[in-house]
């Protein structure tokens, strides 16, 4: 089966990955970028309400539908400056703190919104919203160095239960995901997990996703994930 795929995102990293790996499985995959590279690429800076109302409008003259919704792009605080080693929360600046949210919790959730009605059109549509295990309360407790990054994710999680009640009875799939400690430039080179791996592994999660997986928070292997 092959759906019509919006992923964000997608100009490196896990994003890419996915983007590559569903054009090669035969998906029509609409691969949204922040810096786009060449004229053909798809702008999306989700910081921005404008991009995304332009990037909607772009999908509604394109597509029919959207089967699948990957919200992947994120960000921690290092991406507003902040430094590395006063990211806790008796040192990150406010601005920080909500820059990372914009990115991570706003964006998604003002995209979302913006593509319900081709997410509706499909019928059975799903919609992944690339979280973290640092999101949980009970891993993110006393792991992770980046309270904002955190806190975005823990939101992100909250919002994608709100987004499954809500959505759950017109078919549509939503669930937080745990995409793996990725050799990526955010999970940088002690990270566990080969980022190709993963990325077959999510297409794969997606390719059996049901409304029984409704509201769950899942690993990239399939595998519920502590709240
Ligand atoms: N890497 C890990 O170990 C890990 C673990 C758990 C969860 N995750 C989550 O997995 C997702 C992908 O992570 P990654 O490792 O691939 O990160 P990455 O390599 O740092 O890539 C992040 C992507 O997000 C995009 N982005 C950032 N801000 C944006 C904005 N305002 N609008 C649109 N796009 C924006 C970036 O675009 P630019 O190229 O323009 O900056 C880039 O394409 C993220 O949600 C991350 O939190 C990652």
């Amino acid at each position: 089966m092959t759906f019509k795929v919006v992923i964000t995102g997608a100009g490196r990293g896990l994003g890419a990955v996915l983007a590559d790996l569903g054009t090669s499985a035969g998906h029509d995959v609409q691969a949204a970028m922040r810096s786009p590279k060449k004229a053909s690429d798809l702008p999306l800076d989700l910081d921005s309400e404008k991009s995304i109302e332009a990037f909607a409008a772009t999908m509604a003259s394109r597509l029919d539908q959207v089967d699948v919704l990957i919200n992947n792009a994120g960000v921690d605080a290092r991406a507003f400056g902040a430094d590395p080693a006063k990211r806790g929360p008796f040192d990150i600046s406010g601005e920080h703190l909500l820059a990372t949210m914009r990115t991570n919790v706003v964006g998604p959730m003002l995209l979302t919104r913006a593509l319900l009605p081709l997410l509706r059109a499909a019928g059975t549509a799903k919609i992944i919203n690339v979280s973290s295990q640092l999101g949980s309360m009970v891993v993110g407790r006393a792991s992770g160095s980046d309270v904002a990054y955190n806190a975005s994710k823990a939101a992100l999680n909250s919002l994608t239960v709100k987004t499954a009640h809500l959505l759950g009875d017109d078919g549509i799939t939503t669930i937080a995901l745990h995409p793996g400690w990725l050799k990526t430039d955010m999970g940088g080179e002690r990270a566990t997990t080969d980022v190709e791996e993963a990325a077959a592994k999510i297409w794969q999660l997606i390719d059996r996703l049901g409304p029984e997986q409704n509201g769950s928070f899942l690993t990239f292997e399939g595998e519920p994930h502590i709240w």
